[in-house]
């Protein structure tokens, strides 16, 4: 995961020179998330797959400068399935979530997804009703809850506890037997999706191994024959101590030895989203304010969490870098601290517009721009814009080089 800081701040000084109101931009380098994306499906061993989670960053560039490279997208909404078909009609997409409605499930039979990744009982049931109707075979994938011995836990569980996702482990017999009554659904095989925020590479081999050896297991207990299993996304990013990130290459040798100790290992597809798209994404502040208040430091700045929701979502403080601008239009002394001890706060009326807390900073001056790495993933697209209805961030993309943009 490569963080270009050179090229976006020089982008950045570019914005800043265009406009005499404080800036606040979305910055996302499209070469790193070529590069990145690309490192990533060569990492995988053969019988795996790349697609591309798109409720992580669903920005039409990303897509563009991803649909080459992953095998496919994952959606999880009949919007993202629309807006994926309007514009990438041919790539393979398969077709995640709770609560899918009849419209949604009809809109995925209408436009051939390669899977539906069913959720529960009453969605195979009116799935196969909605497919008899319109006299097509639904490709199925059972998104499965389980406890795996040894399951690691991450702070972001979907499974192997009480959660709205997938079918509890229980109820599987009668899902297959749903299936064998129902000529208009096809079982390809197994979804899982137990955690996200998966940071430990030799965990993440133990839970695949974990999720194949159970599927191998329901195979011969049930006589199943499936094509393929797919692993989720959940793939994690270090925000808290980004020097210290997922390794790539550990979870890639991993990978292969569990396909070769594994022969009969069905094909592997994994659905990742922020390690894909979270080092792309910078998000850049200039600052309007700074405060003393109680014996704390606070650098108020333009714009806040509802851009960029993912500190508070997550819990942690984001790392940033602070860039000086020599600009100063006032005629009074610049405010400025020095080695000091920040929260960096936002424009909300909310005492929860927080994106990093006991934050060292060197310097930082009213004025000076703060930039935000890793906020291409679950950034913009979490985050709850008309709150205040402040004007949005300006969003910009450094383009994949020339060598490559004809992939586009
Ligand atoms: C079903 C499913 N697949 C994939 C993902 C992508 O997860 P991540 O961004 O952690 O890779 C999610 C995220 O919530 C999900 O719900």
């Amino acid at each position: 995961m490569e963080l270009r800081m050179e090229a976006v701040t020089h982008r950045l000084r570019a914005m800043l020179a265009e406009t005499d109101e404080p800036l606040c931009a979305y910055v996302y380098d499209l070469e790193a998330l070529r590069r990145h994306a690309s490192a990533v499906t060569a990492a995988l061993p053969d019988r795996c797959e790349l697609f591309y989670a798109i409720k992580a960053n669903s920005d039409l560039p990303v897509l563009r400068t991803l649909a080459p490279i992953a095998a496919g997208f994952e959606v999880s909404s009949g919007g993202e399935l629309a807006w994926v078909r309007e514009h990438f009609p041919d790539l393979p997409v398969i077709f995640s979530g709770p609560g899918k409605t009849d419209d949604e499930l009809r809109l995925a039979l209408r436009t051939a997804v390669d899977a539906i990744h069913v959720e529960s009982l009453q969605e195979l049931r009116r799935l196969a009703w909605l497919a008899e109707a319109q006299r097509c075979q639904a490709p199925v994938l059972l998104r499965m809850n389980l406890s795996l011995p040894g399951l690691a836990s991450t702070t972001l569980m979907m499974g192997g506890k009480p959660t709205p996702f997938g079918i509890p482990a229980d109820q599987l017999g009668d899902a297959l037997h749903l299936l064998r009554d129902s000529p208009s659904l096809r079982l390809r095989g197994f979804h899982f999706h137990l955690l996200s925020h998966q940071l430990d590479a030799d965990a993440h081999v133990a839970l695949i191994g974990g999720y194949a050896a159970q599927v191998r297991d329901w195979c011969g207990v049930h006589g199943l024959s499936i094509d393929h299993i797919n692993v989720g996304g959940g793939i994690g990013v270090n925000y808290r101590d980004p020097s210290r990130q997922f390794d790539l290459d550990a979870f890639a040798a991993g990978l292969r030895r569990l396909c070769e100790r594994t022969p009969d290992l069905p094909r592997l597809r994994f659905e990742c989203g922020r390690y894909i798209t979270a080092a792309c994404g910078y998000y850049a502040m200039q600052v309007i304010d700074l405060k003393h208040a109680f014996g704390r430091d606070y650098v108020v700045a333009r714009g806040g969490t509802h851009h960029f929701r993912t500190p508070p979502a997550q819990g942690h403080s984001h790392p940033f870098t602070v860039i000086p601008v020599a600009d100063w239009p006032y005629p009074w002394e610049r405010p400025a601290l020095h080695g000091a001890t920040v929260n960096v706060v936002g424009q909300l009326c909310t005492p929860k517009d927080v994106l990093a807390f006991d934050a060292p900073v060197e310097r930082v001056r009213a004025g000076d721009l703060l930039v935000f790495p890793y906020a291409g993933a679950y950034a913009w697209h979490i985050s709850h814009h008309d709150f205040l209805r402040h004007p949005p961030p300006r969003h910009d993309y450094l383009p994949v080089e020339a060598a490559h943009a004809e992939d586009q």
